[in-house]
């Protein structure tokens, strides 16, 4: 057989990885917490029909779309929330709202690989569903802003925007829908010669040409702008004003705003509303992405129900937390070798050990059957803090030797005072 390889755009996690993705994902938990999301658990493989409904063209094509054996057309998950919003209209149907949901876990997307950009990364998504106020467009930002600063994290910058402003300008000139999320694909991707392209009316190309030009250092200035520019516009003006009031609210919740884009666009196609994501100045990639999507529900054959959301890439949060030289700040459990000098103290060993487990630290028994310098140098190698040496000559006075690796200093402590000697 040959040696495998890992399937392109897939990776392993290993020791400090792993680490580092697990504490960003018990922070996306305590955010959850604080901001009282229930967490639901969903299934990586959903039907094809399902993911695809509004996942928007892009993410469509690099979906994961296999036949199963009983001939079902399903996909692995690109992202959460087409399975939340399933939930809504199935047995979540009856909870009362809003209803705030948190999920955690692998999405798939055929994307190129490079730095930052994997086929199966992690996400952590809420969703607050139920209301279209502001408040709540607002609370997705700003548990989004607590995630990134409990995770130490500097210098991040939001970056706003609205489908509805476009959209709104687009309806009104008779754009149809296909043509719209066509439109807001390539601006997706910058490409606004490309979209202007699809426009046919003069003063809506006009119109949406000028809309680049909006942008100003103050954000409040440029929701003006908007505003000012799509006069005449019902629905993008309603829009404008509605960014106006988000933007307010998260300004008032502490978290600054750098960039109110007025052509901003995402890929996924269900957004109805506020759009954002977020950034670190050293990576070019966004650390997370959201918005409000209130034709979701309705389109699953769910009841007319508003809902607005984010969703983190943890695999980039670890990557700007490595950039940014940032060390996770919990509490490292202290990590003990328990070493038996022979053969007959196996039993001895292993019940201290798990002595040391109850009280909160990690014990490695030494179960490779290793004479004691053997032991004591892998110990040394895995950086663990502590060996226990078990002696029968200190077992006798209920005893064990404890070898600080760091400092290299050795010292008889009774079995009773262990723990508290090791924890400090
Ligand atoms: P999204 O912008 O497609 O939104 O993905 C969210 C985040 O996932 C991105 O900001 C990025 O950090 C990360 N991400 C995306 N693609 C990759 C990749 N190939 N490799 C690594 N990380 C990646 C959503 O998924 C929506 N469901 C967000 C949402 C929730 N909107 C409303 N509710």
């Amino acid at each position: 057989m040959p040696t495998f390889q890992t399937v392109r755009g897939m990776r392993d996690l290993l020791a400090e990885e792993a680490e580092a993705m697990t504490f960003v994902m018990d922070k996306a938990r305590e955010t959850a917490q604080l901001y009282g999301y229930r967490e639901v658990i969903t299934p990586v493989i959903e039907p094809y029909e399902l993911l695809s409904a509004k996942s928007g063209e892009e993410i469509r094509q690099r979906m994961f779309t296999f036949k199963d054996l009983g001939n079902r057309t399903v996909a692995l998950r690109p992202e959460f929330t087409s399975s939340v919003a399933r939930l809504v209209t199935t047995s979540l149907k009856n909870e009362p709202k809003p209803l705030r949901t948190f999920s955690v876990g692998s999405v798939y997307r055929y994307d190129e690989p490079q730095r930052g950009r994997y086929r199966e990364f992690y996400q952590s998504d809420f969703e607050l569903i139920g209301t279209s106020n502001p408040e709540a467009d607002a609370e997705i930002i700003l548990l989004t802003d607590r995630l990134m600063r409990a995770v130490g994290l500097r210098n991040y910058a939001f970056k706003l925007g609205h489908v509805g402003v476009i959209r709104g300008i687009l309806t009104q000139e008779n754009v149809d829908e296909k043509t719209q999320n066509a439109i807001l694909q390539r601006m997706d991707k910058k490409e606004f010669e490309e979209a202007f392209k699809l426009v046919e009316s003069e003063e809506c190309l006009s119109t949406l040409r000028g809309s680049l030009e909006l942008k100003s250092d103050d954000v409040f200035k440029t929701v003006e702008r908007i505003k000012s520019h799509v006069e005449g516009y019902c629905k993008a003006a309603e829009s404008a004003e509605d960014l106006k009031n988000i933007l307010r609210l998260v300004t008032e919740g502490g978290c600054p705003v750098q960039t109110v884009e007025p052509t901003f666009a995402r890929g996924l196609e269900y957004y109805t509303g506020m759009i954002f994501e977020v950034y670190i100045p050293e990576l070019d990639i966004a650390l997370g992405g959201g918005g409000r999507y209130d034709k979701l529900i309705e389109l699953f054959g769910g009841e007319p129900t508003p809902a607005t959301g984010v969703a983190h890439g943890l695999d980039r949060i670890v990557l700007a937390m490595q950039t940014q030289k940032t060390t996770p700040t919990t509490e490292r459990k202290k990590r003990v070798a328990v070493v038996p000098i022979n053969e007959a103290l196996k039993g001895e060993a292993l019940r201290i050990s798990q002595m040391l487990r109850n009280a909160g630290i990690s014990a490695e028994l030494e179960v490779m059957g290793r004479k004691m310098n053997k032991a004591l140098e892998d110990a040394d190698r895995r950086k663990m803090d502590y060996a226990v040496i078990v002696g029968e000559r200190e077992l006798k006075q209920s005893a064990v030797v404890v070898r600080d690796l760091a400092k290299r200093e050795q010292a008889v402590v009774e079995i009773a005072k262990l723990s508290k000697t090791i924890i400090g």
